[in-house]
């Protein structure tokens, strides 16, 4: 039996840079193929190296790193985000990013660049863990609901232009014209009533 190749998980330092600008924008370049109109910001590896060098100055932040013979296999990214008034939640801890290389896919690098990120924001007092997933990316769902994640929330999005997506999800079965209900006509259809004196 062929043995996995033993990894190490590290904080990230400003060398790792350009190896994680690579993995973000291969990230990033996923993303747009599920869907290049909610994932239409695409940022080049030199702004991911900008970002990632003032994250990892943020206390409120942690990288971290899977590296096996000097190369990096993953890395997550998590971070605490303040109170929000519009999404009714108070500060809790994100991943934001979750990466592995594909030669290291399903070697247990994932779930353990996962534990270790969760594990860091219980330390610095978060109350929970959450992340977002693409609707397409069922991998990652069924990984992270395997590591315990629960589905909190489901994102939707109008496009006032409807060319479609690369990846778009496979069209919806017809609806038969006559199993529509008639649009309720409105109550009130006259001119404006006369304001009282
Ligand atoms: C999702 C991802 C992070 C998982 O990382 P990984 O290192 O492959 O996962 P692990 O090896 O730790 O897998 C843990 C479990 O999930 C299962 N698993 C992982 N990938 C799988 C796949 N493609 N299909 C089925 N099962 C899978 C493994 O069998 C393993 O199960 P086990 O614990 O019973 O052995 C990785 O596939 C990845 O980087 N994908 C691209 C980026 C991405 O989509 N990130 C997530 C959104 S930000």
């Amino acid at each position: 039996m062929i043995e996995p190749t033993p990894f190490v998980i590290r904080r990230a330092n400003q060398h790792d840079l350009p190896s994680l600008a690579r993995m973000a924008s291969e990230l990033a370049r996923q993303h747009e193929r599920y869907d290049n109109r909610r994932f239409s910001l695409r940022p080049m590896e030199e702004a991911f190296t900008n970002f990632y060098r003032n994250e990892l100055d943020d206390d409120n932040s942690a990288l971290f790193v899977a590296e096996s013979d000097g190369e990096l296999a993953g890395y997550i990214f998590v971070r605490i985000e303040p109170d929000s008034i519009v999404e009714w939640f108070l500060a809790t801890g994100w991943v934001h990013d979750l990466f592995v290389a594909k030669p290291w896919r399903k070697s247990h690098v994932g779930s353990e660049l996962l534990r270790i990120g969760i594990e860091h924001l219980r330390r610095i007092g978060s109350p929970g863990v959450m992340l977002a997933v693409a609707a397409q990316n069922a991998t990652a769902r069924r990984f992270f609901k395997k590591n315990g994640f629960r589905v909190t929330m489901h994102e939707m999005r109008l496009d006032f232009d409807a060319t479609p997506s690369l990846d778009a999800d496979p069209p919806m079965a017809p609806v038969n014209p006559s199993s529509i209900e008639p649009t309720a006509k409105p109550a009130w259809t006259g001119s404006a009533p006369p304001l009282s004196p």
